[in-house]
């Protein structure tokens, strides 16, 4: 490797040069390089056999029957209860919900149980997981980063006392019955099935302890910022296009649609990055020698006009696309670190002719349609905020109201 390699950085701003460098083997996941604290081991910086091994065993969780589960029992059933009081109330501030309803959605699927089921110990979760984002975008943080990693390391450790030791108890005694040939209902989550694959996997204890973390903040996080964005964009849209209130409201399709145009143009991340363990040639002609960073710019990829028009930045629910390119671009990555939560997330996508009676539509679909439904509107007296304590385009706080005005 040459000294003049490692130093050297590729940028990525078109979407074929983006998909092809997802594809290739040779490149290694770098994004996360900050945040080991949290992120070393987890799947998403694993490589070749490795990722490999560990993908095969959790997919069997992430299945379409298990997501249908999902979508359509346990979900709406936790998206109610954390509701209710808001509704009541008739105001939130939308970046606190979006958390608070993606933690409780995590925790069902990464498997963290809360046995006393109080607000207390919700809110005592909810700490741990806004501490583990904070560990795992440690590069973007504008705080003192050695007193972050100390901080979010006894976090983990709290947390494994407090949550996922009886996690793991509760289901390693559930796994147990069942292999006795006892009829039990053993949950399916990712901790479920990590330690059903444990003699597999070959997982240390801090291993398990940092991937179910990773999952509780990676479906959450992501899930969170693209709930308060989506439901920004569509109050920004039908102010223009107010024949599409109704939509918004009633018609999960369009909401869908939106939920996918906004995270195209709000990619979770908004580059990836990975690093060159062999030089590589993309279709297009660019060389990159081994050792170097590539950085896949995704805001420009998601915007290439080559792809979705000359008003690739503009949000338009009714866009329409070429084929092989997906509603949301590149948001979910492509090749090996290929999102696997991301029908989950985002549902399936449409088609001509789609059924919405059998048809996937995503938590963060199912959770912006309730807004809508409750006819969500900005606080006209407190407009939303940008967070202050990162680099990254985040709310910091928005406040909305509930019933239209009446
Ligand atoms: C709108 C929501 C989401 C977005 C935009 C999103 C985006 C992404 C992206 C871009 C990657 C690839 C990262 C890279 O290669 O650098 C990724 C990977 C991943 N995501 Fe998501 N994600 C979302 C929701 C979720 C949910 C709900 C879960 C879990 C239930 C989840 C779990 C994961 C995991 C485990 C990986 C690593 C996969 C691997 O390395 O094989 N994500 N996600």
């Amino acid at each position: 490797m040459t000294a003049v390699a490692e130093e050297t950085t590729i940028v990525l701003t078109t979407f074929a040069d983006a998909k092809d460098a997802y594809r290739s083997k040779d490149l290694r996941q770098s994004l996360y390089d900050e945040g080991e604290v949290v992120m070393a081991d987890v799947l998403v910086n694993l490589h070749g056999d490795e990722h490999r091994s560990r993908r095969r065993v959790e997919n069997r969780m992430f299945r379409r029957e298990v997501f249908e589960r999902y979508e359509r029992e346990l979900f709406p059933r936790v998206i109610e209860q954390t509701l209710a009081p808001y509704r009541t109330e008739g105001r939130v501030d939308l970046v606190h919900l979006g958390h608070e309803l993606m933690l409780n959605l995590a925790a069902l699927t990464a498997g963290v149980d809360r046995p006393a089921g109080t607000a207390e110990e919700t809110g005592r979760l909810y700490a741990y997981m806004m501490s583990f984002i904070e560990g795992a975008t440690l590069a973007h943080s504008t705080k003192d980063k050695d007193e972050q990693r100390r901080v979010i390391a006894r976090a983990l450790e709290d947390w494994d006392a407090e949550f996922l030791a009886p996690s793991i108890a509760r289901r390693r005694d559930l796994l147990e019955r069942e292999a006795a040939g006892e009829d039990v209902d053993v949950p399916s989550d990712v901790l479920t099935t990590l330690l059903r694959h444990t003699g597999e996997l070959r997982l240390p204890h801090e291993v398990i302890r940092r991937e179910v973390a990773f999952f509780l903040l990676a479906g959450a996080h992501t899930s969170a910022t693209a709930f308060v964005r989506s439901v920004d964009h569509i109050l920004g849209w039908i102010e223009a296009h107010p024949e599409d209130a109704g939509p918004a409201a009633a018609d999960p399709l369009f909401v869908q649609r939106s939920v996918h145009e906004t995270v195209r143009l709000n990619p979770s991340s908004p580059i990836g990055r990975r690093r060159a363990l062999a030089p590589v040639s993309l279709r297009s002609g660019i060389e990159i020698p081994e050792g170097a960073t590539v950085v896949i710019d995704l805001q420009s990829v998601n915007r290439d006009p080559e792809v979705f028009g000359a008003d690739a930045a503009a949000f338009d629910p009714h866009r329409t696309f070429p084929p092989n390119v997906a509603p949301f671009g590149l948001s979910f990555a492509a090749g090996m670190h290929v999102c696997i939560g991301q029908d989950l997330a985002a549902g399936v996508v449409q088609r001509a002719g789609s059924d919405p009676d059998d048809h996937l539509f995503g938590l963060v679909t199912g959770v912006v349609q309730r807004m809508f439904a409750a006819r969500v509107r900005r606080d006209p007296d407190n407009p939303p905020q940008r967070d202050a304590n990162t680099q990254r385009p985040y709310w910091g706080s928005y406040p909305v109201l509930f019933g239209g005005g009446e």
